[in-house]
This record gives C-alpha cells, structure tokens and sequence, in this order.
C-alpha cells in the first residue's frame, strides 16, 4: 500500500473508533478521534495508563485550537512562533469544547499542540478529527521515535504508520497557560529560553507551586524507565556497565560526538532501548544543563529513578 492509500485507511480507522499509531517530529503517537469516549479510553487501555494522566489533542492550526480551548492572546503569540512544533499549550476548556472528558481526565483544561510532520499533518486533514495521542508506548516506558519501536510496545494492538525516525527525539514542552502565569510542567522540544524570549517575561518555576503538580503526571519521577538501571554523570563505566557517552568520548553508543544538544535529544530515547537490550546497567556522561539538554536531563533523571 502507498502511503497516501495508507493515509486513508488510518483516517478510516480513524473516524471509525480505532487508534491509529502514527509518527510526529517528537515522538511517536497512539492516536485516537479526541472527541470518542470510547476511543480515547481504548488508549488508556492499550497503554496501561493510569486513568488521571490526560492526553495531548492533536490539532492542524490554531484556529482549530481555539475550537476547543479558550482564546488567549499570549498562547496565540506563542502559537504564532512555534507551531506547528514541539509545544503543547494547556488551555482551559471552552464552555462548548466537544473533546471528551476522557482526554482532560477531570481537569477543566485541555493540552493542545500542532505537530510538525507531514505525515501526521497529512493524517489530520485526511480524517478531519482532532486526534488524542500519547506518546506510544505502553505506561511508563521509553516513548518510541521509529515505527520498530511502536511495534515493540503495542504489538499488533493497532494500526502503525511509519514516517522513519523522529527528528526531535524527545516529547514536546508542555506549557500551562490555564493559571495566572505561564508554567512549563514538562520540558521538552521547545525550550523554556525560546518561551520566555517571546513573551518577555521570565516563566515561573513549577516547584515553587507545589498545588499544581498533580496536573501533569508527566511530572512523575519515574516515567521514562528502561529495565537497565542508570548511572548519571559518569565519566567512564564501571565494570558490569555500558557507556552512554556524550562529545569527545569513546562509548557503548554516543549520542553526539559533536557535542550537539538537537542531535542528543534525536538519538536518546533510540539510544537507551538498544543499550537496555545489551546490558542492565548503563552509565551516562553529563550532559550540559542548557537549552534542549534540560529536556535531556529530565528524562534521564526520571529514567534513573526506580
Ligand atoms: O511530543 C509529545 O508531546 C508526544 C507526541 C505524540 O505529541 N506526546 C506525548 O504525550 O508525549 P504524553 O501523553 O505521553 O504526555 C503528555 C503530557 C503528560 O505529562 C500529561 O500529563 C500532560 O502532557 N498533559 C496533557 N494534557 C494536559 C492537561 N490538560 N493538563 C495538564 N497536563 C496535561
Ligand atoms: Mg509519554
């Protein structure tokens, strides 16, 4: 089948209450009509995912946001510059938002993003349905960035369309703007330096608002485990270890010998699962705590915990 026709048949399935895995420029998503009740808890159930973690909608543009989430003019600005791409904004809930509870699991907000890659733009014009997508692996794992990795997770629980590999590598930057302030819950592909460029005003830190937490269990420590047990900050690997290495060093595998953030971030979540079929303990270098290495060092410290 080529990949228009395939395209199709995922809209189908699509409209139909299926879930449909598909890929974006972060990671891969098990999608599902965000509108379905029934649909969208057929990916908490595929997942394994606790009922209290809500979904990212998928969406085209803004305007399509604003069907769903209240209009507010620093989220336009924001979405002006960084859509599509890996920011999801959290939006309180319109009075008449038809997206099912289900995705906002209780809270009266919903996480809106547009993602920036063709197959999964082409995949929302062809079914003309906000899609509802986690990242597609089962609760708690590694997010998958190739169509093996879905695979790997969720069998043939769906269907799977295959864009090649994720060129972010490391899931959006989600953004609640239903509060006061502004508050990044989740680093990620869009950094917190490029938010505050475009609003001019610093971003408040989540850890100083303790009553909020519970809206994103993305937030959890552990979240992004694989079964291998972490070393961060390693300069070497001990015996029993393979190293993850980062710049100018020799390792099991090395998630950017230039030193390069965007490349780490691509190579990680890939990089973790074959070194977590290799070994049960892996050592990681340091990696810079600037721009897309916040991201980096967030998951690996989730990853760390056990
Ligand atoms: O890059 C990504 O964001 C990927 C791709 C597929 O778009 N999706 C993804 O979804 O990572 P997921 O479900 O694995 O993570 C979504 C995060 C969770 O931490 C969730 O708690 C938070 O976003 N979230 C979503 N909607 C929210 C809402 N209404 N309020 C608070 N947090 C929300
Ligand atoms: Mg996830």
């Amino acid at each position: 089948m080529n990949m228009q026709s395939q395209i199709e048949t995922a809209a189908a399935l699509l409209r139909a209450g299926e879930l449909v895995a598909f890929p974006t420029e972060t990671v891969y998503g098990l999608g599902a009509n965000a509108c379905d009740d029934k649909a969208v808890a057929n990916i908490y159930a595929a997942k394994g995912r606790p009922q209290f973690n809500p979904l990212i909608t998928h969406v085209l543009d803004k305007t399509a946001a604003f069907e769903h989430g209240k209009y507010i003019p620093e989220a336009e600005l924001l979405m002006d510059v960084f859509w599509p791409g890996p920011l999801t904004i959290i939006l309180p809930r319109r009075e008449d938002c038809k997206l099912s509870l289900l995705v906002s699991a209780g809270l009266d907000c919903i996480g809106l993003r547009a993602p920036n890659h063709p197959l999964a733009q082409n995949l929302l014009r062809a079914c003309g349905l906000p899609l509802a997508a986690p990242s597609a692996n089962r609760s708690g794992k590694i997010s998958p960035t190739t169509a093996a990795h879905v695979k790997e997770e969720l069998g043939d629980a769906c269907m799977i369309l295959d864009g090649g590999p994720c060129s972010v590598g490391i899931e959006s930057t989600v953004l609640d703007m239903s509060g006061e302030a502004p508050i990044i819950l989740r680093h990620g592909g869009v950094t917190q330096g490029q938010i505050e460029e475009i609003l001019v005003r610093p971003l408040q830190d989540p850890r100083l608002r303790g009553d909020k937490e519970f809206k994103s269990p993305g937030m959890l420590e552990s979240h992004y485990a694989p079964n291998a047990s972490l070393r961060l900050n390693a300069l070497h690997a001990e015996e029993g270890e393979v190293l993850l290495a980062f710049g100018n060093a020799q390792g099991a595998l090395n998630l950017s010998k230039n030193g390069d953030l965007n490349e780490a971030a691509a190579n990680l979540f890939a990089m973790l699962r074959t070194l977590d079929k290799k070994a049960t303990r892996i050592a990681v270098m340091p990696i810079p705590m600037e721009g897309l290495g916040l991201a980096i060092n967030d998951r690996l410290m989730r990853a760390a915990v056990r």
